[in-house]
Parts: structure tokens; C-alpha cells; sequence
């Protein structure tokens, strides 16, 4: 079985045959779907599923990380409503509508967070910067007249943010990325010139999982962002937990950071209360 793009959508064929069609018209967001239809002989077998399911993959559809928008007119027999709800279209209208919006992560959360609060930074700091989507997001943030340190331990992890970068286009003089740990950060910036200092804890996502950070390094490295940042400056962390990292580091931060005297700093620890106990837990620290 193979869907082939045409001009006008896709068609479903079944060694040379054509026996499904899927007209649309793509968008930004997703696509106006204007006919799905499978040849009488090959319906109820799971075909029109299989093309309707290409059709929203290619299109998008089911990007975690991305909105995405689909129509399709209402089916002339009521009947197969139920078809097109397995998909997650619903009636609204006078036709039918698919809408996702990415859930909420926490590093979402932190970055949105950023985002709003830091205007034009010039200097932000990825202390882990692991596959780089988080340098990214600053090498953006900052802007032309910026520069974002990215760190971590692992060289393929910084391989793998440079590549990130360079494929996004950002400029070399832009960023620096260095291979150490993070408690050594103060040996690359000036005390008091970071806008902005992220931390996201846990394993380089598709690596060993036994190359973690652990509370013996972080501490020191949460020390040394807190004298990196200006005043008015933010500290992200996103702590983990589960069965191969324990729950120590997250615990030691957790302490380290309730601690923190309050004329000096706003801190905040922005829980999923309904969600499991490991949860990733974003945190938000400003320093005043
Ligand atoms: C969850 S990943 C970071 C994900 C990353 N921000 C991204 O957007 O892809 C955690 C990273 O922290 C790094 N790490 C662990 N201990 C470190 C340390 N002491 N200093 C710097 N990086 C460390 C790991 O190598 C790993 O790449």
C-alpha cells in the first residue's frame, strides 16, 4: 500500500491501483480537506482510516509540539460522524473542525516565562544545553545584538547543538558553546552580566542514560548562576525524578532553593499538581 502526493492531495494505491483519494488544500496550520473517498469495493476495511491518518501526518497533524488546524465538510450520511471522531474532528458549524494545541511542558513554561519577562537580553546562558532546543530559544531571544554561552558536558551533546544552530542559520559569532561543567560557569562570564541562566537537568535525550547531573555539581552550578545574573536577571531549573536518576538532586535543589533569602530573590516551584509525583517540575527564580 502506498500514498502518492498529487497536486490536488493524496491517492491511495493497492499494488497498481488507485483505490482511495483525499482532495485538500494545505494552509499554514494544517489543511481544508475538501473529499476523502475509497473505491466502493475496498470500503470498511480500513483504508479510508489509513489515508485520512497520512493525510493529517503530512500535513502536520500530529506534531506534538505544533498548532494545527483541519475542516472537512460534513459527511451526507450522519452515520460517519463516528469515523471522522476516531480522527478528532467534531461538528462545529456546519462542518467539521480538528484543532490540537501543543500541551503545555514544562519547558515550554520556562521558556514562555522567559519570553514575557526579559526584553532584548544580551547575554543568557544554556547550562545544559544537551540536543540544543533550549539554545536555540535564546539565540532567538537575544536577538542580533546578543550573545548565548551554551554548556555541557558531553561532546556530542554540544556536536549536536551546533549543528542544531547552524541548521537554523544563527550566526557563529552569535553563541559559544563550551564543553565543561556548569559549576565552572564563572570562569566564562563576568559576575552580574547574565540576563537569563536555564537549567535542564536529567540525561542528554537519545543518549546513555547513566550521564546525568547529579546534586554534587549542581549545587555549586546554581551558585555560580546566581552570581552570573544581574539584578532583575531569571534562573530557570527543571528538576526530574524516576526510577534510574532518584530523587536526590531534585531534592537538594529543592532545599537549596527554599532557602534562598527572600529580600534577594523571588523564587518560584511551578508544580503539575495533577500529574505524577515525577513529573518534570519547572523552576522560576528572579533575582531582585
Ligand atoms: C535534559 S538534557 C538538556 C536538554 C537541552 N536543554 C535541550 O534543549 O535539548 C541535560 C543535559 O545536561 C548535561 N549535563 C549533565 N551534567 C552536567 C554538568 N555538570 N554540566 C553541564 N551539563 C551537564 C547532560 O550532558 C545533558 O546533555
Amino acid at each position: 500500500m502506498k500514498v502518492m502526493e498529487t497536486p490536488g492531495g493524496y491517492e491511495l494505491y493497492k499494488e497498481k491501483d488507485c483505490i482511495g483519494r483525499c482532495t485538500l488544500r494545505k494552509i499554514p496550520q494544517g489543511a481544508v480537506l475538501e473529499e476523502l473517498t475509497i473505491s466502493p469495493e475496498w470500503r470498511r476495511r480500513g483504508y479510508g482510516s489509513y489515508l485520512l491518518k497520512e493525510a493529517l501526518r503530512r500535513n502536520g497533524g500530529y506534531e506534538k509540539n505544533r498548532e494545527s488546524f483541519f475542516t472537512a465538510p460534513l459527511p451526507a450520511d450522519r452515520g460517519e460522524l463516528a469515523f471522522w471522531a476516531k480522527f478528532g474532528f467534531s461538528e462545529q458549524g456546519g462542518r467539521l473542525e480538528r484543532r490540537r494545541r501543543p500541551d503545555l511542558t514544562a519547558v515550554q513554561l520556562v521558556q514562555d516565562f522567559l519570553r514575557c519577562r526579559l526584553c532584548g537580553p544580551k547575554l543568557c546562558i544554556d547550562a545544559t544545553c544537551g540536543n540544543g532546543g533550549d539554545t536555540l530559544f535564546l539565540c532567538n531571544l537575544t536577538g542580533p545584538g546578543g550573545h548565548v554561552l551554551g554548556m555541557d558536558i558531553q561532546p556530542e551533546a554540544i556536536a549536536s547543538t551546533r549543528a542544531r544552530l547552524e541548521k537554523a542559520g544563527i550566526q557563529p559569532e552569535r553563541y559559544t558553546l563550551v564543553c565543561d561543567g556548569h559549576q565552572n560557569l564563572l570562569d566564562y562570564v563576568r559576575p552580574g552580566c547574565a540576563d537569563a541562566v536555564l537549567f535542564n537537568f536529567g540525561w542528554l535525550p537519545g543518549a546513555d542514560h547513566g550521564v546525568f547531573s547529579t546534586a554534587a555539581t549542581t549545587l555549586p552550578a546554581l551558585e555560580a548562576a546566581l552570581e552570573a545574573l544581574r539584578p532583575g536577571g531569571v534562573l530557570t531549573a527543571i528538576l526530574y525524578s524516576g526510577k534510574t536518576i532518584g530523587s536526590e538532586e531534585k531534592q537538594a535543589v529543592l532545599e537549596y532553593l527554599r532557602a534562598l533569602p527572600l529580600e534577594k530573590y523571588t523564587v518560584l516551584v511551578c508544580e503539575f499538581a495533577n500529574w505524577a509525583d515525577t513529573a518534570p517540575l519547572p523552576c522560576i527564580l528572579i533575582k531582585r
